[in-house]
């Protein structure tokens, strides 16, 4: 058969962008669905406390209580402990697990700060230019501004055994040994858990097993049919940069 050479430019085009959209159906499906629970591992500043924590992830104590086992006596001062905060992990834009505090912004507040001190790292400047239509030189006062915070909800490769994992802001001092001490899992697992992480950079967000709690609590709300389909996609996914790219702007964009 010939083909004139406009018919060809017609068939190539339309094979152009058949892969454009598988691409980008790919990369639609980073994740499908989220999980009931995700905990926020905060570590306590000096002057902060139970009740700004509350306030922050609006949350009644009753909610944060049964997740903090050890404290005994909630006005006792809690500074330098983690404090367990439970939130739902949600499947965001079909890009990546994560939940969007929205937090009120006081004087002078900078993206920064919000980060560091506030949400004590569990998210970053960067993360939040990006879910956020305010200048960084420019933040209104008491305004609400989204705060999100990535979770997960285990990776069936790894181990099914584990449902529950806190977003952990790693802190100087602080190592793949010591980690992993804490609580109460293998240095070998958390690292698979977190594949290429540097447990002691002293900064950056890890995913840790919460192991206890989970025990605790029973809980266990993963669908793992859903996480195997979706780290099949993540091991096919060989148009990646193309599909980031794009996947990137419909964020900013949306
Ligand atoms: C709790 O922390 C907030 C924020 O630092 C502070 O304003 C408040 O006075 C503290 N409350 C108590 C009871 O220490
Ligand atoms: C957040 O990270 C910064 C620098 O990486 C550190 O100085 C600060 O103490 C951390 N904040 C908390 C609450 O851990
Ligand atoms: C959250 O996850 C996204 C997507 O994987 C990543 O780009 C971002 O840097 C993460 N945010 C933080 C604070 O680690
Ligand atoms: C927060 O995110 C929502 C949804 O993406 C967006 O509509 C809203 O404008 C964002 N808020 C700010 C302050 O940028
Ligand atoms: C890891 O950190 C702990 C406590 O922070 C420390 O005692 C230990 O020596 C560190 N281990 C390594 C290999 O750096």
């Amino acid at each position: 058969m010939i083909l004139s050479p406009k018919t060809k430019r017609l068939l190539f085009l339309l094979l152009f962008f058949y892969v454009l959209l598988l691409c980008l159906i790919k990369v639609e499906s980073n994740c499908k669905s989220g999980c009931d629970l995700a905990i926020a591992s905060y570590y306590v500043w000096e002057g902060s406390n139970l009740t700004y924590i509350t306030n922050i992830f609006t949350k009644k104590l009753s909610q944060i209580l049964p997740y903090n086992p050890d404290i005994h006596n909630p006005d006792s001062s809690l500074m330098g402990t983690r404090i367990h905060v439970p939130f739902s992990c949600e499947c965001m834009n079909g890009d990546f697990l994560g939940h969007t505090f929205t937090y009120i912004t006081q004087t002078d507040d900078t993206y920064d700060k919000i980060a560091r001190v506030a949400f004590a790292n569990l998210t970053n400047i960067y993360w939040l230019q990006r879910v956020n239509k305010y200048d960084p030189t420019r933040i209104p006062d008491f305004v609400p501004i989204n705060v999100t915070v990535n979770c997960s909800c285990g990776d069936q490769h790894v181990s099914k055994d584990y449902g529950l994992f806190s977003t952990y802001p790693l802190r100087p001092g602080q190592n793949l040994s010591s980690v992993a001490a804490e609580s109460g899992v293998s240095p070998e697992l958390l690292q698979s858990y977190n594949p290429g992480s540097d447990f002691g950079a002293g900064y950056g967000l890890v995913f840790v097993p919460a192991k206890e709690l989970g025990l605790l609590l029973l809980v266990s709300s993963r669908n793992w049919d859903v996480a195997e389909e979706e780290a099949m996609m993540r091991r096919e996914g060989n148009c990646d940069g193309e599909g980031r790219a794009a996947s990137d702007r419909r964020w900013l964009i949306g």
